[in-house]
């Protein structure tokens, strides 16, 4: 309501001051007030008579002349007048009366008049001319001209200037008239120091006639910004603010306060241009990223609820990474990268979405969105003060690691292989390094290291192709490829490589114990390898060392599994190890095709006990559906036989790499994989093995040689436990060994190659490395480590990776059996209800997408011990 009303006299005054006229007082009588000072005053009559010209308080004439007497010629002349300031018009006022004739008798006579007359002369110097006698050097201007009689009137002449000096003169020649009072003035436009347009109006003396344009400056702290400034001064004094060519404008940081240039307000700000001043925009609403993939991401947001005043809001975008630890140099200043490119572009968009480009792989962005405004950038310059922004953080979209790229060097000995890796496009967790001996691929050779380089034990003068691929947490890369020819020295040295920092001092120690720990079934294939088919001998002189043959027949005797060795028919070896094999034959009685083990004649008084031992603790067992089953034995005379049940698909080991189009010589299946596993039958392939162990456990039997190599499988893949040739009954709770045995290092836990302990926990173990072998489908354990390196790695807490394509879950469940307390260790009651879980889950614990079979190595090298 003020507000309003004080706009209202703003207003009111504004149009007051530009419509007002301002006129210059030349002359002004009377003056003082009632006091007329022509000195000396200058009435002028030719008779002298006393109706001329006549001061009184104002000057007044009755000249009425009888006719005998000639017509009046009386003159009132003025002081000099002198016409300043360049005014080219002068405008005489008067007041006066002058009487109607009619009002006398004989309306006053011949010469009576209702009027008198007005005459002017100018000069250029100071001079009083006498108008009575020089009448001709006196200009008539007008007669005046009363709106009525008998009463004062007020009446306007204008006279133009044309020299320095006027004097005006009143000619009567018969009126009868009062002159009250005579003002001589000219027109000026008026000084408007402020006008709303911002320009200030000097006083400019009005022109003759119409107007003319006068040349104006903007008020202080303002400019002009385009035109020439002029505005037009009419010539009754009025500037004529419509004309007004050009525009003024308030200095950065001021606005336009009714006519002149202020501050703004704290907070605000103004560039240049004529608007208000104004807020910073407040920042943008909502960002939201609505597209990301491994290389691109979209953003899009809502304009800020402040915009400020008479301007349109547009953003830049700002994008900073996260350095990860790892990521050294490339990631100066968490700057995003001159790579990225932004669609349509980084700065200054006047749309509310932008698309990021050429970004790096699962690596978190952080991006700002700065709204601005036209003061934006002048609120920076002033105050420091930055533009509001909105935030968000988004991870691009990981994948695969990128192909390596592989450099091998032979500086002096030795072969140093590195590489190089640009696009880890994950969490790098290791590579896999493997180097094939072309003229001999059995040479192969791969490790696992975090490292980024590596040396294999080669040979001189052969040449090798190296591989190296990348794992990150979504599974593993391409590999990159270098063949390399070693020169042909004959003392090339190379140094094995170091997984993990592994060798020292205490694997050292731990090799001399575990180095007469040989694995039978590694050097069963060994032989197989070499190519020697072991012969089929029936009976042959077998060895047995301080065994008592008596005791056996005895044991024989009371045996309801003895079976007629006639009436085995054997058809053909399924395997043969250093001391054993075995064979697949037919029993008649029943029918039906069974496995036959035996001894070979090179066995040892140890390897018969080992095969009684595991005979006796099979004939304490009821059949179970997941633990080979004991058909009979023939052990009354050379060579002791066991019958068993005949599984066509081989041992675990063997299918789960034929079911990957591997051949697998050591396989004993006769049958193949009919097809390729699903996740579903991996986890079935756990389940049975927990299944088969969680009876032998019950039954307080520690198989001591768990491993995929021993898991047997029959028709509609059922896997039976068997091979318990290292099996003990427990007599306390541990099993300790006292002899030397030939034991399977890579499957044992600390425990046991240390100080000899085994117990169902320590079966819990190698369950796990079991797991591990299924899981990925028929890989060996610590690929490249040697058995007699195991016990030091285990001490230091090594355990085997997560598989990438093996969920996290699956993995947990493995890693629970290598605790390294025993007693930490999970049951295996407890393992089969957790895979049943598993199994009846829908979701994917591996990912056998992920896993590329075609690319897998053969990474089965036979320790040399
Ligand atoms: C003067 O007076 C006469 C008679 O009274 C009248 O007719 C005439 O109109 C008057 N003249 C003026 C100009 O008033
Ligand atoms: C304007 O004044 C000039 C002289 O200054 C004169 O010649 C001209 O006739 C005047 N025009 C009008 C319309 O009064
Ligand atoms: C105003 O100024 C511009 C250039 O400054 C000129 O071209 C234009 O004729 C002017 N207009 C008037 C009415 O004086
Ligand atoms: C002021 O100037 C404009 C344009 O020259 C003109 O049309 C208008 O009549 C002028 N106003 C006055 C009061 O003379
Ligand atoms: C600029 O500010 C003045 C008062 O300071 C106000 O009257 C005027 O409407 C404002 N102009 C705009 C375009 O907001
Ligand atoms: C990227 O990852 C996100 C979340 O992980 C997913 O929703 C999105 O579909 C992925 N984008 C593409 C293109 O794969
Ligand atoms: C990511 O998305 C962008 C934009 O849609 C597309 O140009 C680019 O090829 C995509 N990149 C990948 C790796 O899918
Ligand atoms: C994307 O980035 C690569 C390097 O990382 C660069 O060579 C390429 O020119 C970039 N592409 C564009 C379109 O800028």
């Amino acid at each position: 309501m003020m507000d309003n009303l004080l706009v209202a006299v703003w207003i009111l005054l504004l149009f007051v001051t530009l419509t007002s006229t301002k006129q210059v007082i030349l002359e002004k009588q009377p003056f003082p007030e009632k006091t007329w000072v022509w000195s000396p005053s200058r009435p002028t009559t030719a008779s002298g008579g006393p109706r001329g010209w006549t001061k009184q308080t104002y000057y007044s004439t009755c000249d009425l002349s009888l006719d005998e007497f000639p017509q009046p010629n009386n003159w009132l002349r003025s002081d000099s007048i002198e016409i300043h300031s360049g005014a080219k018009t002068v405008l005489v006022t008067i007041e006066y009366r002058t009487f109607n004739c009619s009002s006398y008798s004989d309306k006053g006579g011949n010469y009576c008049k209702n009027y008198f007359d007005l005459y002017e002369h100018q000069s250029w110097q100071q001079s009083i001319l006498d108008p009575l006698t020089n009448k001709a050097s006196y200009i008539k201007i007008a007669k005046t001209a009363p709106s009525a009689l008998g009463i004062k009137v007020t009446q306007k002449f204008r006279v133009e200037v044309k020299k320095k000096y006027i004097l005006l003169a009143f000619h009567d020649q018969g009126s009868c008239s009062v002159l009250f009072s005579l003002t001589v003035s000219y027109f000026v436009c008026p000084e408007l120091p402020r006008i709303s347009s911002l320009v200030f109006l000097p006083q400019t003396t009005a022109p003759a006639n119409n107007s003319k344009p006068v040349e104006v400056n903007c008020v202080t702290n303002a400019f002009n910004k385009q035109g020439i400034l002029s505005l037009d001064c009419q010539s009754d004094g009025v500037w004529n603010i419509s004309t007004l060519n050009g525009s003024c404008i308030c200095r950065e940081g001021m606005e336009n306060a009714v006519g002149k240039c202020e501050d703004c307000p704290k907070g605000k700000y103004n560039d240049g241009n004529g608007f208000n001043c104004t807020v910073i925009p407040s920042a943008p609403e909502n960002v939201q990223v609505i597209f990301v993939n491994r290389s691109a991401l979209e953003l899009q947001w809502q304009p800020p609820v402040v915009t400020g005043d008479q301007t349109h809001v547009f953003y830049d975008v700002d994008c900073r990474k996260l350095c990860e630890d790892d990521d050294e140099n490339m990631c100066v200043n968490n700057a995003c990268g001159s790579d990225v490119i932004f669609i349509p572009k980084k700065d200054d968009l006047n749309v509310n979405h932008v698309i990021l480009g050429n970004l790096s792989s699962f690596v978190v962005y952080t991006m700002q969105i700065f709204a601005k405004n036209r003061v934006s950038e002048l609120a920076r310059r002033k105050d420091g003060t930055e533009a509001n922004f909105g935030e968000i953080s988004v991870r691009t979209n990981g994948s695969v690691p990128g192909k390596p790229e592989v450099f091998v060097k032979q500086p002096k000995t030795a072969v140093v292989l590195s590489w190089k890796i640009k696009d880890k496009n994950g969490i790098l967790k290791e590579y896999y390094v493997t180097s094939v001996r072309k003229d001999d691929l059995s040479k192969t050779q791969t490790l696992v290291t975090k490292k980024m380089e590596a040396q294999f034990d080669l040979k001189a003068g052969k040449t090798y192709e190296f591989q190296v691929f990348a794992i990150n947490n979504f599974g593993r890369g391409p590999a990159g490829v270098k063949t390399f020819t070693l020169r042909d020295e004959p003392n090339v040295t190379m140094y094995p490589s170091i997984i993990y920092g592994m060798v020292g001092l205490l694997a050292l120690c731990i090799a001399s114990f575990t180095s007469y720990i040989i694995y039978s079934r590694w050097n069963r294939r060994t032989n197989v390898n070499r190519g020697k088919i072991p012969k089929t001998k029936k009976s042959s002189a077998m060895v047995y060392e301080n065994v008592s043959m008596g005791s056996v027949a005895e044991r024989q005797k009371l045996d309801e599994f003895r079976l007629d060795r006639d009436q085995i028919t054997t058809m053909k070896v399924l395997g043969s190890g250093n001391f054993g094999q075995v064979f697949k034959a037919v029993y008649k009685p029943l029918k039906s095709e069974v496995a036959v083990k035996s001894l070979k004649d090179n066995a040892k008084k140890k390897d018969l006990q080992d095969m009684l031992t595991e005979l006796d603790l099979m004939k304490t067992m009821r059949p179970h559906p997941h633990v080979v089953k004991l058909i009979g034995c023939c052990i009354e005379k050379d060579p002791p036989l066991i019958v068993l049940e005949y599984l066509p698909y081989g041992d675990l080991l063997g299918y789960l790499r034929k079911s990957r189009g591997i051949e697998d010589p050591y396989n004993t299946g006769e049958k193949r994989p009919s097809s390729t596993l699903t996740e579903k039958d991996l986890l079935s392939f756990a389940w049975m093995i927990a299944d088969g162990m969680s009876y032998l456990s019950t039954m307080k039997i520690v198989h001591r040689d768990l491993a995929a190599r021993n898991i047997l499988v029959g028709d509609n893949k059922v896997c039976k436990i068997s091979d318990l040739g290292l099996a003990r009954g427990l007599e306390g709770d541990i099993y300790t060994r006292k002899s030397q045995a030939r034991l399977p290092a890579k499957w044992m836990p600390p425990e046991s190659l240390l100080y000899g302990k085994s117990t169902t926990m320590s079966d819990i173990w190698s369950y796990g490395i079991v797991m591990w072998e299924v899981f990925t489908i028929g890989e060996s354990p610590y690929p490249r480590v040697k058995s007699r390196e195991i016990a030091g790695l285990l001490q230091k807490g090594y355990r085997m990776p997560k598989p990438p394509h093996i969920s996290q879950e699956l993995y947990s469940i493995m890693t629970n059996c290598w605790e390294e307390q025993p007693k930490s260790r999970p049951t295996f009651p407890w393992l089969c209800s957790a895979i049943k879980r598993l199994l009846d889950d829908f979701k994917t614990y591996v990912n056998l997408e992920v896993y590329e079979s075609h690319d897998y190595i053969n990474f089965d090298v036979a320790d040399k011990e």
